[in-house]
């Protein structure tokens, strides 16, 4: 039985299983080229059924990862309590709260605009609740039988943050916060009060810059905004700080009384920004500690599965995982809107029609790949001229090549589903080089300085490097560095001492395993400096968009599974 799972607004998606086994998941922005795509995925999904090499005829089932009929009243619910006030109100009426609706109102047409575009089919249609697409998107396919499920997002059709408990083949719903209270527009509104830009997915600066700050305004932002105070939940007050206002980069009195006017996108970036994102990301823990405390009350489980944007903050998940009475974690590698997709195919198998578990998601490699000769006709469409070699001739000279300073385009096997490239579309480089940072923000990735970069390393050596074991695939905690490994790796040392490792196997990346032993025989260490293949655009999907990333940008050598490209 083939179950299709789609995202289709923001981060938009698609998902197949056959008989719950995953058989293909990929972002639609890998194909439209447009960060974040939103809208139907139309290649997404067109992607999928060929990996299978089906049509639409045999899908049984399609699940959709939103509920369009619980409309988002949020706005007048906030009115109503007084939450906000009717200026406010009529800014956020004004500004497309009507367009926002279409686009809900529009999902009711996509069965309709499955068989117009993929022919004539009698799946089912489910639309499912989209906390609990994230929720079965973390559970049921995790190695755990039994869990704590903790999703937490900007929001959902009204929820923000859902506490449920996975049993087996079963989800139960435990309790739910909703708007205004949501640690994901918390966190985007001082994204945008930083000058960033939360539609762009600039968070991941926020984090960033929070490791170079001091916490000055911890206090104000855990009593005045984001609180926890007489109440086992959390407060979020839009009052103080509003995510439809800062959208706009408008921010209401109260804080900028206290922290003063936002910074506009491009002005300059001061150590008081730093502050600001460094106290909020400590709210933000600390916030999410306390919930996480409390399902853990609730359900006395061992092991916890998390999503929802708010947790690919692994700076939070690297607290979470140290901190909380939880032995084992499960963040799979699509914890945001996209890994809905997965998450409601997922539902529909276990909840719906009552399958038992059988499939546990230890790798990411779920997008396209493709052939030597793929690769090879792209390289001779584009006129560059590349040698093809064996891995036993290729893998060492690329080790020996980042040994001495090169940076490698390296495009392996099928294509991460997730922002974080793993190993399959990565920039690789010697991590070191403490001069690697600066190299790469600024003269390939073409981004601020502060962004931090990661390793990938083989997972044996969690202990060495850390000094203690450590087991993430999919780069969602950070971790501190041991003290006598710091000094070899500046590269992908944070500034406060830590690294988001991605700890690779030998199992479900031998060839990148392998690549990464090159280089740990030539120079001892265990580990490459790994960030996305890309240059301010979508990780790069096809030969094609490699070639044209080599092209435009400022690294070394192209490689196209056998074949190196050489400048
Ligand atoms: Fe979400």
């Amino acid at each position: 039985m083939y179950i299709l799972g789609l995202t289709t607004l923001g981060d938009s998606a698609a998902a197949l299983i056959k008989d719950g086994e995953l058989i293909a998941a990929v972002e639609e922005e890998r194909f439209s080229r447009k960060k974040h795509h939103s809208g139907f995925p139309y290649k997404a999904i067109e992607f999928c059924l060929g990996q299978a090499g089906i049509s639409l005829k045999e899908v049984e089932h399609v699940g959709h990862y939103w509920k369009p009929w619980i409309l988002r009243h949020k706005a007048v619910q906030a009115l109503k309590t007084g939450l906000i006030s009717p200026a406010m109100f009529k800014a956020r009426a004004d500004r497309g709260v009507a367009q926002v609706s279409e686009s809900y109102l529009g999902m009711f047409r996509h069965p309709q605009r499955l068989r117009e575009h993929f022919g004539p089919s009698d799946f089912k249609f489910h639309y499912v609740e989209h906390h609990q697409s994230h929720a079965a998107s973390a559970f049921f396919v995790s190695p755990f039988d039994s869990a704590a499920i903790l999703t937490w997002d900007g929001t959902g059709e009204d929820t923000t943050t859902l506490f449920c408990r996975g049993r087996g083949n079963k989800l139960e719903v435990l309790k739910r916060i909703k708007l205004p209270h949501s640690l994901g527009q918390f966190y985007s509104a001082v994204t945008n009060y930083i000058g960033f830009d939360m539609f762009a997915g600039d968070e991941w600066k926020v984090m960033g810059l929070a490791a170079y700050g001091k916490p000055k305004h911890y206090d104000f932002f855990r009593e005045k905004v984001l609180t926890t105070n007489g109440h086992g939940d959390f407060h979020f007050d839009i009052k103080v700080l509003d995510h439809h206002l800062a959208k706009h980069y408008q921010f209401p009195d109260p804080i900028v009384k206290e922290l003063g006017p936002g910074r506009k996108p491009g002005e300059e970036l001061t150590e008081h920004h730093w502050d600001v994102a460094c106290s909020a990301q400590k709210a933000l823990e600390d916030t999410a500690i306390h919930l996480v405390q409390q399902i853990k009350e609730m359900t006395g489980e061992e092991n916890l599965c998390m999503a929802g944007g708010v947790a690919f903050n692994s700076v939070m998940n690297g607290r979470i995982f140290h901190e909380t009475p939880f032995k084992n974690f499960y963040v799979q590698p699509a914890a945001g809107d996209a890994g809905c997709s997965l998450g409601a195919a997922y539902y529909v198998w276990h909840q719906k029609l009552g399958h038992p578990r059988s499939f546990v998601m230890d790798h990411a490699y779920w997008g396209p790949g493709f052939s030597n000769d793929e690769c090879q006709a792209a390289l001779d469409a584009a006129g560059l001229a590349y040698e093809t070699l064996d891995d036993d001739d290729l893998l060492p000279r690329l080790a020996k090549m980042i040994s001495e300073g090169a940076i490698v385009g390296w495009f392996n096997g099928r294509m991460e589903l997730g922002p974080r490239a793993l190993g399959a579309r990565s920039f690789l480089a010697d991590p070191r080089r403490a001069d690697m940072r600066e190299i790469l923000n600024h003269k390939v990735k073409l981004r601020e300085w502060f962004r931090p970069l990661a390793p990938s390393m083989q997972e044996e050596h969690g202990r060495e490097v850390f000094g203690v074991e450590h087991h993430d695939p999919f780069m969602i905690t950070v971790i501190n560095v041991a003290e006598e490994y710091k000094e070899r790796i500046p590269a992908v040392v944070h500034i406060d001492g830590s690294a988001r490792p991605q700890m690779v196997s030998r199992k479900t990346n031998p060839r990148y395993w392998r690549l990464i032993d090159e280089f740990k025989k030539l120079t001892g260490i265990p580990m490459l400096l790994n960030t996305s293949f890309n240059v301010q655009e979508p990780i790069v999907c096809s030969p094609k968009d490699a070639i044209s990333t080599f092209k435009n940008a400022n690294f070394d050598a192209l490689v196209l599974e056998n074949n190196l490209v050489t400048r």
